[in-house]
């Protein structure tokens, strides 16, 4: 994948020799400790903590809802469990509204949660917060076509952006903006195929696809999609395992078996040793010869020989 030590954290550097040697960039999000270890262990080189974590995790209606601290503590969890990929902290809505907010919001994510990196929705209208945050030494990546932030200013409805001609060239005057502010990478989300494959031709950074066909440089996920954890897959995702069915019959053998008194059995139980527990009890052989009468247990419980 590239000249980094098989255990050092991967950098921006390390993605831009992923794509000078035109080697495909796959990028998942995680939002939890055990899937970023799983993911890590993958080899897969970014992990995205999105604020897709509000819809996918949380069960709010919108990543609008996402706050500061719901991405900070995601982060910190993906951070803890990812020792190689490179983690990129989703700057949630209204944490870059201004050059200082940006600062500050991306600065949290580096310095509070271990992120190595940030992303921001937005092209021509984001370029000057990109331009600060690179200028501060933070890697920042775009995300430019289908803005789930900007939902309710984009008609509220998903939809693929850039069919029509001006559109088009607005999604490209949006890729170049996000490029020549400093990103170090940029999301296509939901951008017809041959407009994304025009732009990722004409770029210098890679771009990482989202519903943007396959002529992008590299390719992301939702990871509840990925591994069909979702009520609802959408058209452009691939389900590579089906853990709704899989945690579904799980969830209802269990309590079928804990109705039927088959779970646990002794194989998940621990046993000791009968004479202890029959001392204990007020059971034993003295107990039993001496017809001690007894007051209940230090910890009140009746021992047998008060019963
Ligand atoms: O929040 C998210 O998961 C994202 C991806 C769809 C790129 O922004």
């Amino acid at each position: 994948m590239s000249a980094t030590a098989e255990n050092q954290r991967l950098t921006v550097a390390d993605i831009a020799r992923m794509h000078g040697d035109g080697t495909p960039i796959p990028m998942l999000t995680a939002y939890d400790f055990p899937t970023a270890r799983l993911l890590d262990e993958a080899g897969i080189p970014l992990i995205l903590v999105g604020d897709s974590v509000g819809e996918v995790m949380l069960g709010y209606e919108s990543t609008v809802r996402v706050s500061m601290e719901d991405m900070l503590h995601h982060t910190r969890a993906v951070v803890r469990g990812a020792g190689r990929s490179l983690v990129i902290g989703d700057m949630p809505f209204m944490s870059y509204a201004t050059v200082d907010e940006a600062l500050d919001s991306a600065g949290r994510f580096l310095r509070e949660a271990g992120a190595q990196a940030v992303k921001v929705e937005g092209g021509v209208r984001t370029a000057r917060v990109i331009e600060a945050l690179v200028r501060a030494g933070i890697p920042v990546q775009g995300h430019i076509g289908w803005t789930p932030q900007a939902k309710y200013a984009m008609g509220g409805k998903v939809r693929v952006q850039g069919k029509t001609a001006d559109r088009a060239r607005s999604v490209i005057a949006d890729a170049l903006a996000v490029q020549e502010a400093g990103a170090f990478s940029m999301v296509l989300e939901l951008i017809p195929a041959q407009l994304a494959a025009a732009i990722t031709e004409r770029l210098r950074i890679p771009t990482i696809g989202i519903g943007a066909g396959p002529g992008c440089s590299g390719q992301v996920q939702v990871v509840t999609d990925l591994l069909g954890l979702g009520s609802f897959i959408p058209r452009h995702a691939r389900p590579y395992a089906h853990l709704r069915e899989t945690i579904l019959e799980a969830a209802q053998k269990f309590a079928a078996d804990v109705t039927a008194g088959t779970f646990p059995g002794t194989e998940e139980s621990s046993q000791m040793d009968q004479t202890v527990l029959d001392e204990v009890l007020g059971r034993s052989a003295l107990d039993r010869s001496e017809g001690v009468l007894g007051t209940a247990g230090s910890a009140g419980i009746p021992l047998d020989r008060d019963l």
